[in-house]
């Protein structure tokens, strides 16, 4: 079969983001930019970077791209980005992401929940947000719209300061979530990952996690990169944890703590390295026409965004090497946030339990897709997410929201392994047999996580136990479109 179906999320939609700002500093020749790809609930979500050189263009690739993660994962808030051309490092810097905050307040008051990201850290942000008076968190856009702030303040601040394995949520979940689309694609493959080996570059947040959890699979990992090069043990692998405990500022590991039989090589060797599975987590556009005919493995899991060129992945593709896309592969940062912020989960383990129960299936679904008709799996991905992206938007509303952003029940599974058939079916269904459909569905996705973190089975209790029913609020409960106070009295006003 020919294999020729390689797109960019941009190239493949023909399609123009919902909104694009841009917005001058007045001090400054800084320039930023915030688009919001797509509304749904009202809502969207995407980090804020600063970066020198930093385009709209990119910004509306990222913003893209976090519409098919939501979409991806049945999160009902559409996706956006938020990007400053000036230099992290400037001792402005921080007055200047303050200005930004203040030129596009409308959007962060209502409609954009942004997060840390390129040269921008989560703490910085958070701070940032107080001192331009708006909350006290970057996910202010979606606390105001609960009935309850203070609990959603309350459940953010303890799942996000809560260590686990000494790494806190935001450090853990994203490579928890690519170490499983990994094993799941090995599994697919039959290859057991007691006899699998891999290589990461870049040991920061995602690497580092998507190594540590690959290690406690039985997967040997034979090589990592940081910044400053690669570090290797063939023979018997690397001792993740003695690496984690090694690294300092800027995601590098202190080389001076490495064992005696772990070597170091120039970084770029890890393209070219015998493994199985090669998780790129450093920065964008590493893997290139001009570098990817090195590769040897069977999978390229993506933990960075875009790092493969479509070139570069069209040449893959021809010779049998998958690639688990971005927006399925290092979804889990994102969806355990908004886990946490809908209250679906309540702790990091929960977090790990719930994104392996939906990781697994969907890599597994998304590759016999791939399988049998012959296209990439990032095409089968973006087909995926795009339909349920749809399906929420007419279950909950597009640029005007007529659910609750915050829903009685659960709903992320509902729409993860279905395809139009199915909801269509369900809808023809008596609402007792939906029920029951998407309580096994959770039951039997849950009993199928095999490496929680901790090595602890996931406590069902850590979902969140609300009875799966019908228990939604109305519709236009909340009058998401309209940007007045979130105060009782004002709530139902036109
Ligand atoms: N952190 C998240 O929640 C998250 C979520 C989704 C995607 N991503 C993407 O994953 C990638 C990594 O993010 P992160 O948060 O882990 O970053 P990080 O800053 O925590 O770590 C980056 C790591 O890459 C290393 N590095 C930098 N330049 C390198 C190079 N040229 N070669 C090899 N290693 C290099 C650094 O030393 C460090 O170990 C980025 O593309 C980011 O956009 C991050």
């Amino acid at each position: 079969m020919t294999h020729s179906a390689v797109e960019t999320p941009l190239q493949v939609f023909e399609h123009e983001p919902f909104l694009q700002v841009t917005w001058r500093d007045s001090m400054t020749p800084a320039r930023g930019f915030v688009v919001i790809d797509q509304l749904v609930t009202g809502i969207a979500t995407g980090g804020l970077r600063m970066r020198p050189g930093c385009t709209v263009g990119e910004v509306a690739e990222l913003a893209r791209e976090m519409t098919l993660k939501m979409g991806a994962f049945g999160i009902h808030v559409g996706g956006a980005k938020g990007g400053i051309d000036f230099d992290p490092t400037d001792p402005r810097a921080d007055e200047v992401r303050e200005r930004f905050l203040e030129g596009v307040r409308p959007l962060l008051e209502r409609f954009w929940v942004t997060a840390g990201d390129l040269g921008t850290q989560q703490e910085q942000l958070d701070q940032a947000f107080q001192r331009v008076g708006i909350g006290d968190t970057s996910f202010h856009a979606a606390v105001v719209r609960s009935d309850d702030e203070a609990e959603v303040r309350s459940r953010i601040q303890q799942a996000f300061t809560t260590r686990t394995e000494g790494l806190l949520l935001s450090e853990l979940i994203g490579g928890y979530g690519v170490a499983e689309a990994a094993l799941a694609a090995l599994e697919h493959r039959e290859i057991p990952a007691a006899t699998a080996s891999a290589v990461v570059q870049g040991f920061g947040a995602m690497g580092g996690s998507t190594a540590l959890y690959l290690a406690h699979a039985g997967v040997k990992i034979v090589g990592v990169t940081d910044a400053q090069g690669m570090i290797v043990n063939e023979s018997r692998g690397l001792d993740v944890e003695l690496l984690l405990s090694a690294r300092r500022t800027g995601g590098v590991i202190d080389r001076s703590l490495l064992r005696e039989d772990d070597v170091e090589a120039p970084g770029d060797e890890w393209l070219g390295m015998d493994v199985d599975v090669l998780v790129p987590a450093a920065v964008g556009h590493t893997i290139t026409a001009d570098n990817c005919d090195r590769i040897r493995g069977q999978f390229v899991v993506e933990a960075a965004n875009v790092p493969t060129t479509p070139e570069a992945e069209q040449r893959l593709l021809e010779r049998g090497i998958t690639v688990v896309p971005d927006f399925i592969a290092n979804t889990g940062a994102a969806a355990g946030a908004w886990w946490v912020i809908l209250g679906e989960v309540v702790s990091p383990s929960g977090a790990c339990s719930r994104l392996s129960a939906q990781m697994r299936p969907l890599v597994r679904d998304l590759l016999s897709r791939a399988d049998e008709s012959g296209m990439s799996m990032r095409t089968e991905g973006i087909k995926f997410a795009c339909d349920n992206s749809q399906h929420m938007i007419s279950e909950y509303g597009g640029a005007v929201a007529f659910r609750d952003l915050f829903p009685a029940v659960p709903q992320g599974q509902q729409f993860t392994v279905g395809d139009a058939d199915r909801d269509q079916e369900r809808e023809a269904q008596p609402e007792e047999a939906v029920v029951a459909e998407v309580e096994a569905a959770v039951v039997e996705a849950v009993e199928n996580v095999v490496h929680p973190p901790n090595g602890a089975l996931p406590e069902g209790a850590d979902l969140v136990e609300s009875p799966l029913e019908n228990g939604r609020r109305p519709a236009a409960a909340f009058p998401a479109y309209y940007p007045g106070p979130a105060d009782e009295s004002a709530s139902g006003q036109p």
